[in-house]
């Protein structure tokens, strides 16, 4: 198996959830890498998910939109960046559904633009995408990478495209390229927008958890550590030009997820609202990930102790979550939940 070269990191969306969990696992297993976390601090990305590393002088943030072709370019250029790693996007399909134009701004223009720069530069490309690309999964079926793409929400294909252009690049321009599809993925410092963290933090506040329709859809939820090492594996072992699923290959119910977020948290299953479900909610997210284990990866946690880390650490960090949750996040949540909630107390 062929071992990549992987020395000067350009890390896009490096202040967001797994990018940040990527971020300090690299420069924990990868000593004498360089990364520069290159981001546009919308409100997902946050500074202070990597508190603890800015005195690093291995680690460079450059504030920028991958949208921004000459910065991407300079950037590359000045720190002579041999990968770029793409986590940048907007990632919540609630917020893509109210206004999804955004979408396409940064997870097709941006992406777009940073394949320009890797073909001008002749840089190698990582592609972070989702299970969310396959769009939703029958009972009988796992997703493989061959499978065709079937996005149903704005989120969901904006990352199609920007999957398939990475593709298209790689098949016309011969671009040097991998992607990773991951499944839900769960752990510390995700927004609480997204179930895990949102009803987390409402279970920790006494407030409502509310469950979209009958809660039995399935999601794969897998911890952020799992997706680092797969991502690591692709960037060092992956076939240039492949795609790779990366997830535990396991799904639950909302309802079970739930469930475990409660137990864990010692909390009450009287706090469980099932309100109005989302438009076009997919039912079922399910991979088959043996692709990426024939590179020797294997996941450390199962999907149950995944979540109830998760809701642990939520617990056990309300410094980091209190201020995001009392800020811009309540007006946000007004828009989604407020009509929901209304009349469905108990
Ligand atoms: P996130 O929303 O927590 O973070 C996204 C980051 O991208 C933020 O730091 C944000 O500031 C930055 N960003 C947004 N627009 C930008 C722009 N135009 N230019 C530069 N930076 C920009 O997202 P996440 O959950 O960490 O997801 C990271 C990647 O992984 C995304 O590509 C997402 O589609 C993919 N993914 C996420 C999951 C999941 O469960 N969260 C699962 C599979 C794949
Ligand atoms: P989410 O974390 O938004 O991820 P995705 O939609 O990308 O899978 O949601 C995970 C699951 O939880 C999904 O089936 C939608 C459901 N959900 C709720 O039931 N209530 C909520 O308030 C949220 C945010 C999600």
């Amino acid at each position: 198996m062929t071992q990549h070269p992987v020395q000067n990191l350009l890390i896009t969306g490096g202040c967001g959830f797994i990018g940040s969990n990527f971020v300090r696992y690299w420069l924990t297993e990868h000593p004498h890498s360089r990364v520069v976390v290159y981001d546009k601090l919308t409100y997902a990305g946050r500074k202070e998910n990597l508190a603890d590393l800015w005195d690093d002088a291995r680690l460079q943030l450059v504030v920028g939109d991958i949208g921004d072709q000459a910065l991407v370019r300079g950037t590359c250029q000045q720190q002579s960046i041999d990968l770029i790693v793409n986590f940048a996007a907007e990632t919540h399909v609630d917020q893509s559904i109210l206004g999804p134009l955004v979408f396409t701004d940064t997870n097709v223009r941006g992406t777009h633009v940073l394949l320009e720069v890797a073909r001008e530069l002749g840089i190698r490309l990582h592609h972070i995408s989702t299970d969310e690309v396959y769009g939703h999964i029958r009972d009988d079926h796992q997703s493989v990478e061959a499978d065709a793409l079937a996005p149903r929400s704005p989120y969901a294909a904006s990352k199609a495209a920007a999957d398939q252009l990475v593709q298209a690049y790689a098949i016309t321009y011969n671009l040097p390229v991998t992607i990773t599809r991951g499944a839900n993925n769960v752990g510390p410092y995700q927004y609480p927008e997204k179930a895990v963290p949102l009803f987390s933090t409402n279970a920790i506040l006494g407030e409502a958890i509310p469950i979209y329709g009958d809660g039995l859809q399935m999601r794969d939820y897998a911890h952020v550590y799992d997706h680092c090492t797969g991502i690591e594996t692709v960037l060092l072992r992956g076939e240039i030009g492949e795609v790779y699923n990366v997830g535990t290959g396991r799904e639950m119910t909302n309802l079970e997820m739930v469930d475990i977020v409660l137990a864990s948290l010692g909390k009450s299953h009287d706090l469980i609202r099932h309100v109005t479900d989302r438009p076009g909610h997919d039912r079922r997210y399910s991979m088959n990930v043996d692709k990426l284990k024939t590179l020797g990866w294997q996941p450390k946690y199962d999907p149950k102790e995944a979540v109830a880390e998760a809701a642990k650490w939520y617990a056990e960090h309300r410094a980091w979550w209190e201020p995001i949750r009392s800020g811009a996040f309540r007006e946000y949540y007004e828009k989604q939940y407020a009509e929901r909630l209304a009349g469905t107390a108990q």
